[in-house]
């Protein structure tokens, strides 16, 4: 991982080709625009969009802490940058720190999310800050943590140091959505992607779904595999699509690959138990299929037993293993108890312009036991983008109070 000390001229505006800007492919339309606060001069802003330029870095590794990113100002001039490459490994201001050295005495730090201010597996950055002796600390979001919230702000204020938070906040927030909501709800954020014609099929009647959608689009679910902690997908989908669940990228991060099977009558030669190119977990109840978890073992695939497997403790158990970010790749039958299970707050819907017809072709999401319309699931800040000949249609369901 490149996280080597840097110098370099303020190049906020310069292109990176990670997750944004495959995001930025297409025409977006939005249901819902929100009015831009701007907090910070134009230069602030700057300077804390390559924060997040750098956060983005350490995509889908950081978990279950955030994607952090960090530069230091004097002069006019970059004299540090940096980012939390994974749990474990210094925060962001400490890379940046140190690859500023005594320049950081008089300096601005730009840092995206609030300064740690309690000892962890770290000294705070708060004290870093400080003892480093910067004179001015712009915040892109306070901590997320209502116990922590605002602690590493007034730290910094009490010795004496300027604060200027909320720079870029709704993009600060936007980066570490899964990582809030975990926070948040103590569970994963639980993203559900399908892809459907336009008719609002799945896959064929014969169960035939290699592929809905064109190139550009499926590149696209690679890259938001990319930013994810883990895939989820049905025993079904393992039997008839065989799929790889890959970021299908050179080096790149791979999501945990997780099969729910209650019956784990699987092929015995399936791509997910290839492990050399990205781990497997079978999540299974206890005493299936004994003799087919000894042959997963043997290849390299972990297999868990939990009392009663429902997306809820599929959830509970990923979060126990730190995970931020999980994403439901399932047929329609998982998605409808996923959802009725409050394990989706976000979907990603893939719509291809084609007709395939078949009155028993599969759906996105089965029954939810809905009898009118007035029961159905709204999705709130929609947005919708053409990405190839295909339409990504992208929401929120609301989240019930817990
Ligand atoms: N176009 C797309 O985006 C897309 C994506 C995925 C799948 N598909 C298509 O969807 C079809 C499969 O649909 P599916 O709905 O059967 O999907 P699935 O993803 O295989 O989910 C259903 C399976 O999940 C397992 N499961 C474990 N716990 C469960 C629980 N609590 N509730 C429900 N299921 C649980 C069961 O496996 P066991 O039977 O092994 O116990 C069940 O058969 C295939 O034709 C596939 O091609 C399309
Ligand atoms: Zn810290």
């Amino acid at each position: 991982m490149d996280n080597s000390p840097v110098v370099a001229q303020a190049d906020a505006s310069s292109p990176n080709d990670t997750q944004e800007n495959a995001l930025l492919v297409g025409t977006a339309v939005s249901s819902d625009s929100p009015k831009k606060v701007r907090v910070g001069s134009d230069n602030d802003r700057q300077m804390m969009q390559r924060c997040l330029e750098l956060a983005r870095r350490a995509l889908g590794r950081t978990s279950p802490n955030p994607l952090v990113g960090a530069v230091i100002v004097k002069d006019g001039e970059i004299v540090g940058e940096g980012f939390h490459p994974r749990a474990g490994e210094p925060h962001a201001e400490v890379f940046a720190l140190r690859a500023a050295g005594n320049r950081a005495h008089g300096a601005t730090i730009y840092v995206s999310l609030e300064p740690c201010n309690h000892y962890g597996r770290t000294p705070p950055c708060s004290e870093a800050l400080i003892d480093a002796g910067v004179a001015k600390v712009v915040v892109g979001m306070v901590d997320p943590n209502p116990l922590v919230a605002g602690g590493g702000i007034d730290r910094l204020r009490r010795a004496g140091i300027e604060v200027l938070v909320g720079v870029e906040e709704a993009a600060c927030h936007q980066l570490n959505e899964a990582f809030v909501h975990r926070i948040l709800y103590k569970r994963p954020m639980g993203i559900l992607k399908y892809a459907m014609t336009l008719d609002g099929k799945i896959a064929t009647s014969f169960g035939h779904s290699a592929w809905v959608t064109s190139q550009e689009a499926r590149s696209e679910v690679h890259q938001l595999r990319l930013s994810c902690d883990a895939v989820i997908v049905g025993g079904n989908t393992v039997r008839q699509d065989n799929p790889h669940l890959t970021s299908h990228q050179p080096g790149g991060h791979n999501p945990l690959r997780v099969v729910m099977s209650r019956r784990l009558n699987l092929p015995e030669n399936a791509r997910l138990w290839q492990t050399a190119e990205a781990p497997t977990l079978v999540l299974t109840e206890v005493g299936a299929n004994p003799n087919f978890q000894d042959l997963l073992r043997k290849l390299g695939v972990e297999v868990v037993e939990l009392p009663l497997l429902t997306p809820d403790q599929a959830m509970t158990y990923l979060y126990k293993r730190g995970f931020c970010s999980v994403l439901w790749e399932c047929g329609g039958t998982l998605a409808a108890s996923a959802i009725a299970q409050g394990a989706v707050q976000k979907v990603l819907a893939f719509i291809a312009p084609k007709i395939i017809g078949g009155s028993n072709a599969p759906t996105p999401v089965g029954d939810l036991g809905f009898t009118t319309m007035t029961e159905a699931l709204s999705l709130e800040r929609v947005r919708w983008r053409v990405i190839g000949v295909d339409c990504l249609v992208e929401g929120y369901l609301r989240q019930k109070s817990q």
